[in-house]
């Protein structure tokens, strides 16, 4: 369990923003999902910066309606990763099934497959051990349109490239959308906010491999849909992985 934050906060107004431990475009081209986390705080200051960073993401209009609920190690904090833990538990366990990780090369203990599952598991098996849970929320002054994440996930990215920017890791997880009334209900959110994600925050274990993902050109047109821009060509080194979920020895995912 993490160590209790002092009740007094610590005077950070005239204390400026950590230095990066890496480049902007190093940073953004290298953030992984990181799930597996030491048991240890987060300290105000590195949270402060992260938040800091979300809370400067564009909007529309600049409306800023993105809040964002920080849980460490309060007594709300401990209740909603509970609940929040059991929800993930279900989610996983249901999709572990759904997308066979046990089938084909999820059978051999050390295929990347069978890793991601063993991550997975760990990952929401100690859920309630994550040193930060953030609930990053959208409050709503109109109805419900497709767009409107536009004005709440940058921000969520802001805040996971900050937090790969002071050593940190994180993930964004949609485990929230199992259990929204009870986190409602805990934690006082209003009917007119979308409780968008929910994002865990720490010190990684180990190391990270690179970050994997379809090569440019099939993902970057130029003059026509389907076309591959020219100039759309992955610099030395690139690692690539297909679409995921993981491919099953039997049946081809979405
Ligand atoms: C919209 C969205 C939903 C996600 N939902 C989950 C989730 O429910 N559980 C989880 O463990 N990771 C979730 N992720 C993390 C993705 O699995 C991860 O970003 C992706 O696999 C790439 O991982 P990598 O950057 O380590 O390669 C989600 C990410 C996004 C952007």
């Amino acid at each position: 369990m993490c160590s209790d934050r002092s009740a007094e906060a610590h005077d950070l107004s005239a204390v400026p923003l950590p230095p990066d431990t890496v480049g902007l475009l190093e940073g953004l081209t290298t953030t992984r999902a990181i799930r597996r986390y030491r048991d240890e705080p987060v300290p105000d200051e590195a949270l402060r910066a992260i938040l800091f960073a979300a809370t400067r993401a564009p909007s529309g209009s600049n409306r800023q309606p993105f809040r964002f609920l920080v849980l460490t190690d309060g007594p709300n904090a401990q209740a909603a990763k509970k609940i929040i833990g059991a929800g993930a538990r279900r989610i996983w366990g249901g999709k572990r099934t759904a997308d066979q990780y046990e089938q084909g090369s999820g059978a051999v203990a050390d295929s990347p497959k069978a890793r991601m599952a063993r991550t997975m598991q760990e990952f929401v098996d100690a859920f309630e051990r994550v040193p930060v849970l953030i609930l990053p929320c959208l409050v709503r002054y109109r109805d419900p349109m497709p767009s409107e994440g536009a004005s709440v996930y940058p921000a969520c990215q802001n805040l996971l490239v900050a937090t790969r920017a002071l050593g940190y890791g994180g993930v964004f997880t949609g485990f929230n959308f199992a259990v929204d009334a009870e986190l409602r209900e805990l934690l006082g959110v209003p009917d007119n906010v979308f409780i968008a994600g929910t994002i865990t925050l720490g010190r990684p274990v180990g190391r990270q491999g690179p970050v994997r993902r379809r090569p440019m050109p099939e993902l970057v047109y130029g003059e026509r849909w389907d076309e591959p821009a020219p100039w759309a060509i992955d610099p030395p080194g690139t690692a690539f992985t297909s679409a995921g979920p993981p491919r099953s020895a039997t049946r081809h995912e979405e």
